[in-house]
């Protein structure tokens, strides 16, 4: 980088972090992805998402760092938990699992002041074939954005990758949420949208921290918020899968923050 202990916005309004601060979203992210790691483990038919949702705070308690949702505009919680045709928002509850659901799990926490933000999805006993490939084509829309992040490229070329390939497998993006900018703070700019033109938007520099989280349909991209002012979910009620990485800007490419140190990102380590 240039000029290391220079914060600044860009022109876009984008903050430019400083070298030193890829070591704060580094350990925010690692916890974020450990839990999700661990949480694995507790994702069985019959469990409830509550004590799914019980598992994650209190690991997040033991190991002194803070839920950035809970209290976050009124949410009371340590994750989002969403599944079937739930898109995002999910709130942990008493209903219990049943064999063949698909969830994403969503946790962001707070280590030393820096924000971790990570979601995956995972399957309650035998997921049904086109679920499967739902999970498959979210996990590559992801990669496919990610690879889009070098310095010089826009955040048009990550939503037109996104865009592309899940239409490209008859799939469709959800419009009505997008990643964002995170570091210090959990939503900031920009927006990061999932779909678009490539070339468009603002320009990627080195010190740019953000989520990339798609939300891709297995019908139509339309979605409605439920009467909790939370819950997310297709107005089709087709199935409907997420993952979510924190990424910095490198000057060769990217750091992704918050990958599976045990390799589990993806829910196929599952299968037999
Ligand atoms: N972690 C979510 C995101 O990816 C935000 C959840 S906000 C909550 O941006 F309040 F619903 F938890
Ligand atoms: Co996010
Ligand atoms: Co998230």
């Amino acid at each position: 980088m240039k000029n290391p202990s220079d914060k600044r916005l860009n022109k876009d309004g984008i903050r430019i972090h400083a070298i030193e601060d890829f070591a704060g979203m580094r350990a925010a992210g690692a916890l974020a992805s450990e839990i999700l790691d661990k949480v694995a483990a507790h994702v069985t038919v019959g469990a409830t998402t509550g004590a799914i949702n019980e598992f994650v705070h209190q690991y997040i308690i033991d190991k002194d760092a803070k839920s950035a949702t809970v209290g976050y505009r009124g949410y009371k919680h340590a994750t989002c938990i969403s599944v079937n045709h739930v898109v995002c928002h999910g709130i942990p509850s008493d209903k219990r699992l049943r064999d063949g659901d698909i969830l994403n799990i969503d946790v962001t926490v707070i280590v030393d002041g820096w924000y971790g933000d990570t979601s995956r999805m995972y399957v309650a006993g035998r997921p049904s074939r086109k679920a499967e490939r739902l999970i498959d084509v979210t996990h590559e829309s992801l990669m496919r954005g990610i690879s889009q992040v070098k310095p010089g490229n826009s955040f048009g070329d990550i939503g037109a990758a996104i865009q592309t390939y899940a239409e490209g497998e008859r799939c469709s993006v959800v419009r009505d949420f997008c990643g964002h900018g995170l570091g210090q703070v959990f939503h900031s700019a920009p927006n990061v949208l999932h779909y678009g033109r490539w070339g468009a938007g603002p320009v990627l520099e080195p010190g740019m921290f953000f989520t990339i989280e798609p939300m891709i349909n297995l019908g139509r991209p339309e979605t409605k918020v439920l009467a909790d002012d939370w819950t997310a979910v297709t107005k089709d009620k087709s199935l409907s899968a997420q993952f979510e990485h924190s990424i910095g800007v490198t000057e060769e490419g990217c750091e992704i923050f918050t990958l599976s140190k045990a390799g589990n990102f993806h829910p196929t380590w599952a299968r037999d």
